[in-house]
């Protein structure tokens, strides 16, 4: 089986912008608690009550942007519970997620000071389902205004002097389901409302982003569009890759072909949904201003066996790492229309980059698919075509092999490569138009040879990137190079 791929390294078709390797971070299950937050009196090492070893982890990322407190818990989520001294914070109950009790011990202050720590910008998303337009409007002057006025002088009380700098806003979350199960007329128009009161203080510059669509609800984007596009920066998209639908569920270990097939499959239908929305964004934005903001994308499969169902805990194998290599080659397609992208979700639940379990982690492959992905982050997208086999499965068949390729500020090129094929190698042919000539190619592959292959706290190096060395022939205008079975690769041209 093989693939030919012609890079015009010379030809830059945009920005691969850093923030579609963003992160969402939700009040759900053991993501928040546990996962990341632990408390200051815990035996688990930590700063400030964020556990060390998720934090170190989470820094070999370079995470850019973090999304928080939900999803579904936003739009029941009020600040005002959540900051102040813990011991007096509200208890409430988390009713989407499993009725436990929410204490409210990781708040505004905790979840900025963790971005902080990460180095990453905080994406908040604001509670229009069950809350005020003046809550909204009070928790933005509480983070961002630095004079007089009753909410930065509670800020300042709760210990913050200075303000946060935040620039990204959702105004609600899937308002057409657990955010108020509104109709997109009437999200337009609430949404102009809010967001009117979402203001800038000072030198703060905010990115608003509205609640878009579920899946492809392309009248929910184009009723956006055209009741609120000129008062947002950003539209929000939710897709999920669930095989078998969610009224089924599958399991996410333990699979055979035809289900590892058809996740494949689930997870290229992105590239048409962007697509689609993207032409409908068009017609009011030609520009392309507005941002498409993918702020919950990734794998939803059964929970573990035995776990709280509320919680979504799910294992995460080689098919979870091919998953989002290829929705990162989709991302990158789309870099003048998709702005950011956050994955769901970080720790613990659903495609996660780490599980935990008491004071033990371990990375997924998923982890490390973000790790050696990183170097795309704000490259500039090149021109690539790609002719591959197809992957076949009864009837029904795939292109084998996906690609990438960018150029960093230094000229450093990296090409990422992903081969679906669970028998068959791919023999890739890579045209370097535009280059004089390779020097040095190094390159790093997450690889194999068992579909279901996964990390656990006893085996937590199962998956694991190793050194490729897969590259057979290297020429002035290209190389070659053989891809494993379920392969990710990541190819650095110096
Ligand atoms: O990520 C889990 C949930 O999925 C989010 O809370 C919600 O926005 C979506 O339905």
């Amino acid at each position: 089986m093989k693939a030919t791929i012609t890079v015009n390294v010379d030809q830059p078709v945009g920005t691969i912008s850093r923030h579609i390797y963003g992160h969402f971070a939700e009040h759900l299950g053991r993501c928040i608690y546990e996962g990341i937050w632990v408390g200051e009196d815990s035996p688990i090492p930590n700063t400030r009550g964020i556990r060390n070893d998720v934090l170190e982890a989470l820094r070999g990322l370079r995470i850019p942007v973090l999304r928080w407190p939900g999803g579904c818990f936003a739009d029941e989520y009020h600040w005002k519970d959540g900051v102040g001294p813990r011991e007096q914070r509200k208890r409430m109950v988390n009713t989407h997620w499993g009725g436990v009790v929410e204490n409210n011990h990781f708040g505004t202050h905790e979840f900025l000071d963790l971005c902080e720590l990460l180095g990453a910008e905080p994406y908040i998303c604001g509670n229009v389902g069950s809350g005020t337009v003046q809550e909204m409007q009070e928790w933005v002057e509480y983070m961002t205004f630095d004079g007089e006025s009753p909410m930065a002088n509670w800020r300042r009380e709760n210990g913050r002097e200075k303000p946060w700098k935040l620039k990204y806003f959702g105004v609600g979350n899937e308002n057409w389901g657990c955010g108020g199960n509104m109709r997109p007329e009437y999200y337009a128009d609430e949404y102009r409302r809010y967001q009117t009161y979402v203001r800038n203080y000072g030198e703060n510059r905010l990115y608003k982003i509205a609640g878009g669509a579920n899946v492809d609800d392309y009248h929910w984007t184009e009723t956006l569009m055209h009741e609120a596009g000129t008062y947002m920066d950003g539209l929000s998209l939710h897709n999920y890759t669930v095989p078998g639908g969610f009224e089924v569920k599958r399991p996410a270990l333990g699979f055979d072909e035809a289900e590892w097939f058809e996740t494949m499959q689930l997870a290229l239908h992105m590239d048409e949904l962007i697509t689609r929305h993207s032409a409908i964004m068009d017609q009011y934005d030609p520009k392309k201003r507005v941002g498409l903001i993918i702020d919950e994308w990734g794998n939803w499969f059964q929970v573990e066996p035995g776990t709280n169902p509320g919680f979504l805990y799910q294992q995460n194998s080689m098919r979870d790492a091919l998953v989002a290599g290829l929705h990162f080659h989709i991302f990158h397609r789309h870099c003048d229309r998709v702005h950011m992208a956050n994955i769901a979700q970080t720790v613990n639940v659903l495609q996660a980059m780490i599980l935990t379990e008491g004071e033990k982690m371990l990375l997924t492959p998923t982890y490390h698919v973000f790790e050696m992905f990183k170097v795309h982050q704000d490259a500039a997208a090149l021109a690539l075509y790609l002719e591959a086999d197809e992957y076949h499965l009864g009837e029904e068949s795939i292109p084998q092999v996906s690609g990438s390729a960018s150029k960093r500020a230094d000229g450093t090129i990296d090409i990422s490569l992903c081969n679906v094929d669970p028998h068959h190698e791919a023999a890739v042919t890579l045209r370097l138009r535009g280059l004089a000539g390779v020097k040095k190619v190094t390159g790093r592959v997450l690889a194999h040879a068992d579909m279901n292959a996964h990390n656990t706290f006893e085996q937590p190096e199962t998956v694991e990137p190793q050194a490729f060395n897969g590259v057979t022939d290297v020429s002035e205008g290209g190389l070659s190079a053989t891809l494993p079975p379920m392969s990710v690769v990541v190819l650095t041209l110096a």
